[in-house]
């Protein structure tokens, strides 16, 4: 058995060629063996309603399942609207109640997408911050990634500068050496630079 994190995964584009899709199906290639990823379904979900809230149907106990028994949560958002599209903030929605009974607090949390405009799901990513932060998420708040699909991509995969952005950050060292602690890494003085424009600057 797998003695990975599990992370929980959410991905906000539910059409069959979604690019969101296929920028986690990069994140799993880089992250190797060292994430357990568990995708939920949000498309399997019914509207959420107050009216069920205290029974809800199979899907929703299986998300509260889920939920309970993963590590972290890793969102994947394209950008509607300048916002984050309603069949995520639906799976959200569902985890938080019954009032008084949210399963997200305190879930380490991280957050990406893409879009095909020119911020790259920015717009998204920034108002699903905020409903994060209020359901007590601790979500990491660097790396920023905003990524303009396809524009972006070399070869049909992730720029090369994006690869090495994200293995120079500390905050991503994770993947690449666990041995490691944070203060290890800060130490060496390894900091790449905050700024999610490093990362399309190839
Ligand atoms: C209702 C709707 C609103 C959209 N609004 C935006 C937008 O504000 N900014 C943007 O860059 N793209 C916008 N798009 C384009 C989507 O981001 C694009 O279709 C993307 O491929 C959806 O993600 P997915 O392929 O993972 O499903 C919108 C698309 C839809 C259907």
């Amino acid at each position: 058995m797998s003695k990975s994190p599990r992370i929980l995964v959410f991905v906000g584009g539910i059409c069959k060629d979604s690019i969101n899709k296929k920028l986690f199906g990069f994140f799993k290639e880089a992250a190797g063996e060292t994430l357990e990823f568990d995708e939920f379904e949000i498309k399997s979900l019914p509207f959420f309603s107050q009216d069920i809230e205290d029974n809800p149907p199979s899907e929703v106990v299986d998300l509260k399942a889920r939920i309970k028994a993963c590590s972290g949560v890793l969102l994947i958002t394209p950008e509607y609207n300048r916002s984050f599209p309603g069949v995520l903030k639906n799976a959200l929605d569902w985890g938080s109640r019954p009032y008084g009974q949210n399963l997200w607090s305190g879930k380490p949390a991280g957050l990406i997408g893409t879009s095909p405009g020119a911020i790259g799901a920015f717009g998204a990513q920034n108002q699903l911050r905020q409903v994060l932060n209020f359901l007590d998420f601790r979500t990491m708040n660097q790396p920023e990634f905003y990524f303009t699909f396809p524009r972006e991509l070399e070869n049909g995969k992730l720029p090369h500068s994006a690869n090495e952005f994200l293995k120079s950050h500390p905050r991503c060292q994770g993947i690449t050496n666990r041995n490691e602690t944070y203060s290890d890494r800060e130490a060496k003085n390894v900091y790449a630079g905050d700024k999610a424009a490093e990362i399309d600057a190839a």
